[in-house]
C-alpha cells in the first residue's frame, strides 16, 4: 500500500495521506510523490481542483522525526522544499480536509491551500520551537499576517495547538464540521469549483497570490537555511531522541 493514495474523478484529483501506522508523518518519498503529482496536475487539463485529505482521526503528525534525525536532505534542493514551493505556486485551487492532529508541516501546508474544512476534532500545531527548530513553509510570514502577531506567537513560540473552533475564528479554516463530513464538504466545494470556468478560477487565484509570491518564496528560502542548520544542532537532536525514546526532552544544557 502506498503512503499517498492519488485518485482522479470528476476533474478532482484527491491526495489521501495513507501512512496510518505513523499517523501520516511525511517522509521524503511522500514529498517527492506529492510534488510530482502536483506538477503533472498543473499540466493536465483533466484536473481542475486538488483535494488533500488524511484520516478521520488524524491529518498528519508532520515530518517524520526519524527522517529528521538523518538531518540530510533538508537543504534548498530537498524534497520538502520542492513540495512546498510547488504547492505554493500551484495555479489550480487546492482544498484541504483536516481532522485530528495536524502537526508541523501538516498545519503549515494549509497556509498554501485555498479552502480548508476541518473536523471538530482538528488540532493545528506548529511545535517547531519545542523541537529546537524554526518555522517553515513561510509560516513565520503568513501566520502573523493571518491571525496577528500575538496569536501567531502563541502558536509558534509557545507551540500551543489551535483547536478547530479557534482556527475557524482566526481564519485558518473556512468551516468546521463533524469529522465524518469533512471529506464530503471538501468534495462538494471541489465539484462547485470544477464546474466554473477554469481560466476565471485560476486568474482569480493568481491575482490573490501575486502580491505575496516573491515574499513567500524568499521567506521559505530563509527559513529553510536556518531550519537545515538547526536540525544538526544539540537541541533538535535532544528533542528527536526524546520523542523516539518516549521521554521528555531536557534542554537545560543547551544554549
Ligand atoms: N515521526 C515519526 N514517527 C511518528 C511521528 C513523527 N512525526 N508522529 C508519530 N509517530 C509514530 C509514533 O512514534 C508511533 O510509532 P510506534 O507505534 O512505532 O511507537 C506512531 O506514530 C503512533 O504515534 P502516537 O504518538 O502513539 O499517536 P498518538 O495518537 O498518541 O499521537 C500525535 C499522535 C501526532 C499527536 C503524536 O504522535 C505526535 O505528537 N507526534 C509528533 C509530532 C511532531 O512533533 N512532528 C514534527 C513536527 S515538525
Amino acid at each position: 500500500m502506498t503512503d499517498v493514495l492519488i485518485h482522479l474523478e470528476d476533474a478532482v484529483l484527491t491526495f489521501t495521506l495513507n501512512r496510518e501506522h505513523k499517523k501520516n508523518a511525511f517522509t521524503q518519498a511522500m514529498y517527492t510523490e506529492l510534488a510530482d503529482a502536483l506538477r503533472a496536475a498543473q499540466d493536465n487539463p483533466a484536473v481542475r481542483v486538488v483535494i488533500v485529505q488524511g484520516h478521520e482521526t488524524f491529518f498528519s503528525a508532520g515530518n517524520d522525526i526519524a527522517d529528521f534525525l538523518q538531518a540530510e536532505g533538508f537543504g534548498m534542493d530537498s524534497p520538502v522544499i520542492d513540495f512546498l514551493q510547488t504547492l505554493s505556486s500551484f495555479k489550480k485551487p487546492v482544498i484541504a480536509s483536516v481532522c485530528g492532529p495536524a502537526v508541523g508541516i501538516g498545519s503549515s501546508l494549509l497556509l498554501h491551500c485555498d479552502l480548508v474544512v476541518a473536523g471538530d476534532n482538528a488540532a493545528f500545531s506548529l511545535p517547531f520551537v519545542n523541537l529546537g527548530l524554526c518555522p517553515e513553509a513561510a509560516s513565520s510570514l503568513l501566520l502573523p499576517q493571518l491571525m496577528g502577531y500575538h496569536r501567531a506567537a502563541q502558536a509558534l513560540l509557545l507551540g500551543e495547538p489551535f483547536m478547530a473552533e479557534a482556527a475557524l475564528e482566526v481564519g485558518w479554516v473556512n468551516q468546521v464540521v463533524v469529522p465524518s463530513e469533512a471529506n464530503v464538504v471538501a468534495k462538494a466545494w471541489a465539484l462547485k469549483l470544477a464546474a466554473k470556468p477554469p481560466s476565471a478560477v485560476m486568474q482569480t487565484k493568481a491575482l490573490m497570490k501575486a502580491p505575496q509570491a516573491l515574499a513567500i518564496k524568499a521567506v521559505m528560502e530563509q527559513e529553510a537555511m536556518v531550519f537545515a542548520r538547526m536540525l544538526k544542532e544539540g537541541p533538535a537532536k535532544e528533542a528527536f531522541s526524546a520523542f523516539l525514546e518516549h521521554r521528555k526532552p531536557d534542554f537545560s544544557k543547551h544554549g
